[in-house]
């Protein structure tokens, strides 16, 4: 801290020039709080020591519904409000649809800038976009990959069954985190990973996560050469460690593809036919302005940003959705019923059932609805200096969008703490609801507009496949004298602080 502050006494003359055009340069800016003449609201912001959304949260009762932070050099627009979020992501929608600059550390993961999630709206994250949509998401590939997810699940099961035997209970994060993860790497390299290589994946995407979480020289880059040479250096690791683990599918996957025959140096069987994994339409994609198309470190980039952001957000879903059917034994009971309705006491659950399963959905949605995984959405930016709530709204500004007020507002919802899964029934107040946000934000899980999740529809997938099995099989009720907590924690997603621990009962 005293480094800093020095450095900032030394630097003073060209922050304070820097300040002048960037932070007074567009008038008319949304309101916010007042910040101090180096760093604006960067260095309240860290004497806080609370998440940044938990500050949204409480400035948003000040500021209302689109807010103004100086965080360093970086301006950043807050939108809180239903209205201003639907005029920004699908009334104007095109205007809002890129994304901000990155720091150098984003930079080295992103390989810049070049995967779906970071690429500036244009023509190459609409091509990839275009990809995936048809190449993973689609239905047909859904309908052709079913088989992983019988694959992920029948193991799923049994690790459940096991660690009940062994410990007495099942702890839901961390189950359910290890089956999505080795459902998301089998779509993307079409190889069936055993349960450490895939914990090991999960762990090191993990840690690319929470590294490129931004930190404080990524506000000032005019400090960045002096105060971020070490977490470049740490950066650039986990991109070699990342690497290190995730080149060696892509390898294996290019020969099967070009030979046809697994790769003799390789422990891997890879089961997918050719065409049928997600990296496979990546090796042949023609991309504007790139002839060579993709080399490694770009597929490393572009299947990373899928397990990553399919893996926490579900099981995120699952283990808020669990704690809820753990505390409400009679809801628990009612979906219970429902899944018997549809496939026996005996029969199994098979992924077409779940749209036969109306309460199950309506628990999705209540538990996005109550516990949306991200507070904020990815950050967007416009694509030119433009207007917005009445403000000017500059080009290089980081737009964030904080959900948690949109299904929190009393205006919105009855009772909007209440966990009340009727609520997306017919008759309940969000029945006709637009959970995409198209027609209206009243909840925005997967964001909207140009955007929003282009997996959604395969993540509440996995989400209903894996809740409408464990229920089926099992009873899951509180351990006697440690009831579960729900305090929740910030990591990437908003997660229970003591991770949901359950005993299980099987049913027959
Ligand atoms: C149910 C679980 C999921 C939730 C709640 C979720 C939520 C989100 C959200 C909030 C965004 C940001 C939207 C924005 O910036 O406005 C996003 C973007 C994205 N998600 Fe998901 N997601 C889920 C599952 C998945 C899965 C399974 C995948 C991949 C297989 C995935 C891939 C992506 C990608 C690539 C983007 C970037 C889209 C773009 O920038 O155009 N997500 N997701």
């Amino acid at each position: 801290m005293m480094l800093l502050l020095l450095l900032a006494i030394i630097f003073f003359p060209l922050l304070f020039r820097r300040w002048l055009t960037t932070v007074k340069g567009p008038k008319n800016l949304p309101p916010g709080p007042p910040g101090w003449p180096i760093g604006g609201n960067l260095f309240q912001f860290i004497l806080q020591r609370q998440p940044f959304t938990y500050l949204l949260r409480d400035l948003r009762k000040i500021y209302g519904p689109i807010f103004t932070m100086q965080m360093g050099q970086k301006t950043f627009v807050i939108l809180t409000d239903a209205k201003i979020i639907h005029e920004a992501l699908v009334q104007r929608g095109s205007i809002f649809a890129s994304r901000p600059d990155e720091s150098p550390t984003r930079l080295i993961f992103s390989f810049n800038k070049c995967g779906i999630n970071s690429a500036k709206y244009g023509p190459l994250w609409r091509t990839l976009r275009k990809n995936l949509a048809t190449e993973m998401v689609g239905s047909a590939r859904v309908k052709q990959c079913a088989w992983v997810r019988k694959w992920a699940l029948e193991n799923h099961m049994g690790r459940l069954k096991e660690s009940a035997q062994e410990k007495g209970y099942v702890e839901v994060i961390s189950q359910c985190r290890l089956t999505i993860c080795s459902i998301l790497i089998c779509l993307c390299f079409g190889a069936k990973l055993s349960e450490e290589w895939v914990k090991n994946i999960d762990s090191v995407l993990k840690e690319v996560l929470l590294m490129t979480i931004p930190k404080l020289p990524d506000f000032l880059p005019a400090l960045a050469p002096l105060v971020a040479r070490g977490q470049l250096r740490r950066a650039t690791a986990l991109r070699r460690k990342q690497m290190d683990i995730l080149g060696p599918l892509v390898q294996a996957r290019k020969v099967f593809v070009e030979s046809g025959e697994n790769p003799k140096s390789s422990s891997l069987d890879m089961e997918s036919p050719i065409g049928a994994a997600y990296v496979d339409s990546l090796f042949s994609l023609e991309l504007p302005g790139r002839p060579d198309g993709l080399c490694e470190e770009a597929l490393v980039t572009l299947c990373s940003e899928l397990i990553n952001g399919g893996t926490d957000t579900s099981a995120t879903i699952i283990e808020w959705a669990l704690l809820h059917l753990v505390l409400d034994q009679e809801a628990q009971q009612r979906l219970y019923k429902e899944i018997v309705e549809v496939v026996g006491e005996n029969g199994v659950v098979n992924e077409d059932d779940l749209e036969q399963m109306p309460f199950l959905n309506a628990i999705i949605k209540e538990t996005t609805r109550r516990h949306p995984p991200g507070h904020l959405l990815l950050s967007h930016a416009a694509t030119e200096d433009t207007v917005l709530g009445g403000y000017n709204i500059p080009k290089d500004a980081n737009i964030e969008i904080y959900t948690p007020w949109v299904t929190q507002d009393p205006a919105l919802w009855t009772d909007p703490e209440e966990f009340r899964p009727e609520r997306f029934l017919p008759g309940g107040e969000g029945y006709e609801v637009d959970w995409t946000g198209n027609r209206g934000v009243r909840m925005i899980p997967f964001g909207a507009g140009r955007r929003i999740c282009p997996a959604w529809s395969l993540g509440t997938l996995h989400v209903g496949f894996l809740l409408a099995r464990m229920v089926h099989a099992f009873r899951w009720v509180p351990i006697p004298g440690s009831p579960p907590d729900p305090t929740e924690k910030f990591s990437f997603t908003m997660l229970m602080k003591n991770p949901l621990k359950a005993i299980i009962l099987p049913r027959s």
